[in-house]
């Protein structure tokens, strides 16, 4: 007897797909009206443990399941008042394209059909949207890390003097190492140490008061380190550090690595996005020179995890790091295995989803100024919200705002100012009315908020002020009918 995976019975199949996409509809629609967050009971993580049974569950069981133990405990980075991490915050359509890209299941490794055309497609916008050549060549990734690996890969391949032909780095004649500030994504040190550079060769250079990278700190180290006989090969820079926002001035540092033939990598995650907007776009003047720009479209551009772009301006250094091929992939004048875009020649991935479609329908949908528009109201309500915390007794600010992210701090004299923070920020979420997350600055415990929110209005930042407001209020004079805080 030979089986399939398809439905039995395909119309209720149907009946239940239009219930699951009105659901979702309801669910994205009301999102407003319910708790930002909460935990996982006990009794579901009890159901989240269980083995997978032998025998079949009918779709409408699993779906009920996914109602009662998946949806209500849902991270919230769809609701207006999530600023936790850099989430973005995905829209209806976007989710909608993801059901078509399931429906198709392409694999886009390369070959003549529809989907590498319009990946292809999707990285010629990118590029005009940030500015970048149009010769560069991209790749659509999984996200900001895989976007940071992928450029510094081509980097380390190009600029660093190992032999990629024969033993690699165990053969290296001087040892290669990176710059970045001390404020530099995590991502970046994972890659040095993925691609085997080891930790130590990235140098993490102090920043300024504005958390941007020190320039000439940048010089000296790339002397001092080629005077010790090291061999400088990249400068990362940062278009929007994770912690405060902050942008390197990237004209110096391109400066920088044009006189010292180095690699410029821009880890522009959220940050790069702001050349969409003609307004914002001089504060990331310098990206257009980077060798190689990573960015992510899940973070400020709102589409459904995952999906990251990296761009690369050498398209043969980029093809030449990851095209070693095997025969089976081997190109055919015609026929499938035709087609003028291989994306798999550009990064780690061979089987890769069809993540371009819900960049290319979202894009489409609202056009390249709503994006602009949407970046431009974020980085407002950034300064609304610093300004009504400035002027709120009892709170201060703890960093600049250059952009989207407000990092802030309760004050209280005679009480353990960081624990203060956390107790606020933990109770914050757990009440499910915000969810900003922390982040160190200085050594302090900050109150951390990264608005790449397009639902958030401004009534949500007076709602988060007032409840942290009061929350250290309730906090430092604890009230005695509720025990102590
Ligand atoms: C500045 C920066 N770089 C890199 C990343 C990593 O991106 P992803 O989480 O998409 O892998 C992030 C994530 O927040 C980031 O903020």
């Amino acid at each position: 007897m030979e089986t399939t995976l398809d439905p039995s019975d395909w119309e209720s199949l149907r009946r239940l797909g239009h219930r699951m996409v009105d659901d979702m509809l309801e669910y994205l629609r009301s999102v407003r009206d319910r708790p930002v967050w909460g935990p996982v009971p006990e009794s579901v993580r009890r159901q989240l443990g269980m083995p997978l049974p032998d025998d079949p569950t009918t779709p409408e069981h699993v779906y009920a399941d996914f109602r009662e133990q998946v949806l209500p405990y849902a991270l919230g980075n769809t609701h207006p008042r999530f600023w936790g991490l850099v989430c973005g915050t995905g829209t209806p359509f976007g989710m909608l394209a993801e059901l078509l890209a399931g429906g198709l299941n392409a694999n886009v490794f390369a070959g003549e059909h529809s989907a590498p055309y319009v990946e292809a497609q999707v990285i010629g916008w990118l590029e005009r949207m940030l500015g970048i050549d149009e010769t560069a060549s991209g790749v659509l990734v999984s996200g900001g890390s895989v976007a940071n690996l992928v450029g510094l890969t081509v980097a380390r391949n190009v600029r660093s003097g190992i032999d990629l032909d024969g033993h690699g780095l165990a053969n290296a004649s001087q040892r290669p190492v990176l710059y970045g500030s001390t404020e530099t994504h995590n991502s970046v040190a994972k890659a040095v140490q993925t691609l085997g550079l080891g930790r130590r060769a990235l140098r993490l250079v102090p920043t300024n008061a504005r958390y941007e990278i020190d320039v000439s700190a940048l010089e000296r180290a790339i002397n001092d380190d080629r005077a010790a006989g090291y061999r400088p090969f990249c400068i990362v820079a940062n278009a929007g550090t994770v912690n405060t926002g902050a942008t390197d001035d990237m004209l110096a540092l391109a400066d920088i690595a044009a006189a010292n033939d180095l690699w410029m990598h821009v880890d522009g995650a959220f940050g790069a996005l702001v050349a969409l907007s003609p307004k914002l776009r001089s504060r990331v003047a310098g990206l257009e020179r980077a060798d190689s720009v990573a960015f992510d479209l899940h973070k400020w551009l709102h589409m459904p995890y995952e999906v990251a772009c990296v761009l690369v301006r050498d398209r043969e250094a980029h093809r030449a790091a990851f095209s070693p091929s095997g025969a089976y992939l081997g190109r055919m004048p015609r026929g499938l295995m035709s087609g003028p875009y291989v994306p798999n020649e550009y990064g780690p991935e061979l089987s890769r989803g069809f993540r371009a479609l819900k960049v290319w329908m979202s894009l489409k949908e609202h056009g390249r100024r709503r994006f602009s528009d949407l970046i431009e109201q974020n980085v407002a309500q950034a300064a609304y919200l610093a300004d009504r915390i400035a002027a709120t007794p009892g709170l201060e600010l703890a960093a600049p705002v250059p952009l989207n992210i407000v990092c802030f701090r309760a004050t209280a004299p005679g009480v353990d100012v960081n624990e203060l923070n956390r107790e606020i920020l933990m109770r914050l979420q757990e009440r499910g009315i915000a969810v900003p997350t922390g982040t160190v600055l200085n050594g302090c415990f900050v109150i951390r908020v990264a608005i790449t929110n397009h639902r958030s209005r401004r009534e949500d930042f007076d709602a988060l002020v007032d409840a942290v407001a009061a929350l250290r209020a309730e906090l430092v004079i604890p009230d005695p009918r509720r025990g102590s805080a």
